[in-house]
């Protein structure tokens, strides 16, 4: 299977076996022009199409047979939510939900499309005469010309997923799956994700208009570039540099992600974040673990491994790329194991 993690500055692809022991047959990270994804909304149908085959040509390096892909949908354009609705049949669920959503988005509900399923014995307390449902909403203007990008290219597009899906596909194992409040953040180059994964579910998210290209606006232009446009190591001289620049921004970043974590704790008692997980390439900035310890106190901080669910325990002593590196790839990851492993 291929994961193909489209964001507005870079497509990554990676391609996992089917077979196991699972093995990562193909990665790498291709820059796509200015102007081509804006917000994640494709603006240059040709130029996508471009950038999308040469990223598949550059990053597949093994030719098996023709494999499916699995596309990300951005978190910025999208909704995923536990919602309780009354106790009705699943049909009655399909005619309702729509109204449902609208409440909860802040985009128009005839722009969307919906997808839900039922959580059962999720261990959270449910309203008597209610059902908890999962329901997940993407923009049309999203999944529309990318669909046509894909077809164009003849590709096999086994599904589009929302990066939170992906996301907690790679980073959750299962012995997290059922713990209580695991708050992963997913600190990207145009925005950061946060995702509150609770008791087997995804509940909530919440898509913070600060990346890391926001946080390095008060870099000089040169050191502003280099951070950006570097896709593989950031060197270490480069990051000692422009960290005490960025702490104080960094900070502001944590406080809003913390102001996310009250919120989602404000809703009811059985609502509590208990620990975090970090990934993105922005997880990799210095700094970052002092001003988490600073605002959230008595919650463990953790690196995501987006290796748990591929690799055996044997195999994960020596991932196929340094940490600083998995946690780019964690979004791609996720989406190359869909199939393989249900969440
Ligand atoms: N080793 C590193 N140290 C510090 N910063 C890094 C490192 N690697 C990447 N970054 C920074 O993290 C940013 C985000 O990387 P990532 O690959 O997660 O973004 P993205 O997925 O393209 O963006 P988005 O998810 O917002 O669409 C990069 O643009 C880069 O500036
Ligand atoms: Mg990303």
């Amino acid at each position: 299977m291929i994961g193909v993690d489209i964001s507005d500055q870079t497509i990554k692809v990676v391609q996992l076996s089917d077979a196991k022991p699972r093995r990562l047959l193909a990665h790498c990270i291709h820059a796509v022009g200015s102007g081509v994804i804006v917000n994640g909304v494709v603006a240059n149908k040709e130029m996508m199409k471009a950038a999308l085959q040469e990223a598949l040509v550059s990053c597949r390096t093994k030719s098996i047979k023709k494999d499916t892909v699995v596309v990300s949908i951005p978190e910025t354009q999208s909704f995923l939510r536990v919602i309780e609705m009354p106790d009705m049949s699943d049909d009655e669920v399909d005619e309702s939900i729509r109204w449902e959503i609208a409440q909860h988005i802040p985009f128009g509900v005839e722009s969307v499309y919906i997808d839900w399923q039922a959580l059962v014995h999720s261990g959270h307390g449910v309203a008597k005469g209610k059902r908890e449902i999962q329901a997940g909403a993407a923009q049309k203007k999203v999944v529309d010309p990318l669909y046509d990008v894909m077809m164009e290219l003849g590709l096999d597009v086994a599904a589009f997923e929302l990066e939170s899906q992906a996301i907690v596909r790679a980073l959750i194992s299962p012995e997290l799956h059922r713990k209580q409040g695991v708050l992963i953040v997913d600190i990207g180059s145009t925005a950061t994700n946060v995702i509150v994964h609770d008791l087997g579910a995804s509940r909530f998210t919440a898509s913070l208009q600060q990346g890391v290209a926001r946080l390095a606006t008060k870099l000089a232009v040169q050191d502003q570039e280099k951070l950006m446009q570097n896709l593989h190591e950031i060197p270490a001289d480069l990051l000692e540099r422009i960290t005490p620049i960025m702490e104080p921004e960094l900070d502001k970043l944590v406080v809003d992600i913390r102001g996310v974590a009250d919120f989602y704790n404000s809703i009811d008692a059985e609502h509590r974040v208990r620990e975090v997980i970090l990934t993105g390439g922005g997880s990799n900035l210095l700094g970052l673990d002092e001003a988490f310890l600073q605002h959230f106190e008595n919650i463990h901080i953790q690196r995501g491994n987006p290796w748990v669910n591929i690799l055996s325990s044997k195999d994960s002593v020596h991932p196929p790329m340094n940490i600083q590196e998995s946690v780019r790839y964690a979004t791609a990851l996720g989406l190359a194991l869909r199939n393989v492993i249900a969440l």
